[in-house]
């Protein structure tokens, strides 16, 4: 079949070069894709968001399935604009209204209070109960917790320590300090625990499949320092979720939101991903997002032993039924080399050395995210996160010393990296 994926980053890197594997995969069109992504199709100069743009590429490519990799034209609404003008083109991608999920958290938050879905206590404010807002933080321990309602790019949750502080960020927020995505602030108790992401595929017809567990890193420094960025490294399996508390999230997390959006009538054929932390052993929800981690995917991908496109054509069919999923028992490490000043400012077009690095070796795969080919065929930065260093081990000490013995060959200007990515599984490297 021919298929059309959508997003430019490391996860769109990963989930290529796992489709492009695929016997059933006869042609793969990444729109817009990266530096790196031509490896496993053709790129094309298209805005995901740009949903007519999608629609002619689909036509003009005769394509029969569309990944969605990105959020952002999951909210728009690509899923239902595919199916009402090209409705023979299987999608990959909930509906407009079940990527509210990731959309509103004030949406995710009432539904999972409605489907007895562990999660942080918490409460919605505009800028008309900004004074109850202050009052609720009062009611809270520190430190606390304000998330913007929409999409704001991985920026929109403030931590602060202190009451004062809280109070003047929630009147900020609220005031238009993330544009409308803060138009109404989430404010909840913190939760204290380690975090993992647990992705599900599932097919709008009751049907899923749990995918293998990873971990991300998400501030930029080592010893978890620093603002959060989009992702540092990510590890695959997470040796604290185990089957005793799989067992628990498929329970308590999964089953219910699956009903819980069948019940709504929310068409929801695509990824779940479920931002978990462990609090005592038990699952609670971070968030929801509607769409693959990344750099999870970079990781989830190795770790997928099955061929994913039957998977994902079950999935957008409505039949995932009892196909398998066989997971990888290799364990599986991803680094992510960044630009410097990032996750600020950081310049671009840095000439990257040694991208071959990984050639020689079976087990290491670079994947792309934030880099392009100019025009003297060079290939060079062109956002933060430049390339996913990511590597299959007999387990994880070993993956992540096969990705650190790549990642300190490939170079660029300003190269920066978290030297302790999985540290706390494997306690020395
Ligand atoms: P989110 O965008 O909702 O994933 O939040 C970004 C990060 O903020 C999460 O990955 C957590 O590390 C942290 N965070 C969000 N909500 C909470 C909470 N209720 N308690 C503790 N940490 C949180
Ligand atoms: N790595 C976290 C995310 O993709 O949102």
């Amino acid at each position: 079949m021919n298929i059309l994926l959508l997003g430019s980053g490391g996860r769109e890197s990963a989930l290529a070069w796992k489709i492009s594997q695929s016997p059933e995969c006869s042609n793969l069109i990444i729109a817009p894709g990266n530096g790196g992504t031509a490896r496993y199709g053709r790129n094309i100069p298209l805005k995901p968001t740009d949903l007519q743009g999608v629609l002619d590429a689909v036509k003009a490519n005769d394509i029969d399935m569309v990944v969605v990799g990105n959020e952002d034209p999951l909210v728009a609404g690509i899923t239902d604009f595919l199916a009402e003008n090209a409705p023979e083109v299987l999608v990959v991608g909930p509906s407009k209204e079940g990527a509210r999920l990731e959309g509103s958290k004030d949406f995710a938050k009432q539904f999972m209070e409605a489907e007895g879905i562990p999660t942080a206590r918490y409460r919605s404010f505009t800028a008309e109960t900004l004074e109850e807002g202050k009052k609720f933080l009062a009611t809270l321990t520190p430190p606390y917790v304000l998330k913007a309602d929409g999409l704001a790019a991985g920026k929109g949750v403030l931590i602060l320590d202190n009451l004062d502080e809280a109070c003047k960020e929630l009147e900020e927020m609220l005031g238009g300090m993330f544009g409308a995505s803060s138009a109404t602030v989430v404010i909840e108790e913190f939760l204290s625990g380690i975090e993992c992401s647990v992705f599900v595929l599932t097919d709008g017809n009751g049907g899923y499949r749990i995918l293998p567990v990873a971990k991300d890193y998400k501030r930029i420094y080592e010893g978890d320092k620093g603002p959060n960025t989009g992702g540092m490294g990510a590890v695959s399996p997470v040796a604290f979720a185990d089957k005793e508390f799989m067992d628990k999230v498929e329970a308590r997390i999964v089953k219910p939101t699956i009903e819980g959006l069948r019940r709504r009538g929310i068409d929801y054929k695509g990824f779940i991903f479920l931002g978990l932390i462990n609090v005592g052993g038990e699952p609670m929800v971070i968030e929801y997002n509607v769409r693959m981690g990344d750099p999870e995917t970079e990781v989830v991908m190795l770790r997928i032993a099955s061929d994913l496109v039957p998977l994902l054509k079950a999935t957008a069919e409505g039949n995932l039924g009892y196909m398998p999923l066989e997971h990888d028992k290799r364990a599986a490490a991803t680094v992510m080399l960044v630009s410097g000043g990032y996750p600020g400012s950081y310049p671009k077009g840095k000439v990257i050395r040694g991208i071959d690095a990984a050639d020689a070796t079976d087990d290491t795969i670079l994947f792309h995210a934030g880099t392009a080919v100019d025009p003297r065929g060079d290939t060079v930065t062109s956002g933060g996160r430049v390339i996913a260093v990511s590597s299959y081990g007999k387990d994880l000490d070993d993956a992540l010393s096969r990705s650190y013995a790549v990642a300190d060959k490939v170079d660029f200007e300003g190269k920066f990296m978290r030297r302790d990515i999985g540290n706390e599984f494997v306690g020395k490297k």
